[in-house]
């Protein structure tokens, strides 16, 4: 099973970005327990600034059949991209929505998230753990029949 890991625009920058909201640990470290976390699954990672290097990314993962799922932490483009939106529903990879953050808990401007719906779940607010509980929740959804 091989699930990738999609981060968005300003995640790159995670351990150095407002640390009081992000944590103190950078995408590397994060990735890097994450793959610890889940010693069974195999792990592609992926990050960019730009919308459509994420697009192009997806389709390719749709594409090449390797991967199986999509944990995706857009950043600020869950609140701005219809683009992004509108690949995920035309690819039949399941995708959890992840933020480190607790959205709803923010600027009223994060409360809409564009990818939520074509998402088959969002963990929003365990700060490093969200993709954890996104991987987990990816694989249950894929070994099991319940809420297909
Ligand atoms: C974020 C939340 C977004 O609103 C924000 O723009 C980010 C990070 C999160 O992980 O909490 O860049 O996706």
């Amino acid at each position: 099973m091989t699930i990738l890991v999609l981060n968005g625009p300003n995640l790159s920058r995670l351990g150095k970005r407002e640390p009081h909201l992000y944590g103190a640990r950078a995408l590397a470290d994060i990735n890097r327990s994450l793959a610890e976390s889940f010693p069974e699954i195999q792990f592609e990672f992926f990050q960019s600034e730009i919308e459509g290097e994420l697009i192009r990314k997806l389709f390719e993962a749709e594409d090449e059949g390797k991967v199986q799922g999509v944990a995706l932490n857009p950043g600020a483009l869950a609140h701005t991209s219809i683009a992004l939106r509108d690949a995920i529903a035309s690819i039949r990879l399941p995708v959890v929505e992840v933020h480190l953050t607790n959205v709803f808990a923010r600027e009223t401007f994060r409360r809409h998230s564009f990818v939520s719906e074509v998402c088959v779940g969002v963990i929003s607010g365990f700060g490093e753990m969200s993709y954890r509980l996104g991987v987990q929740a990816l694989l249950w959804r894929l070994r099991s029949e319940v809420g297909k």
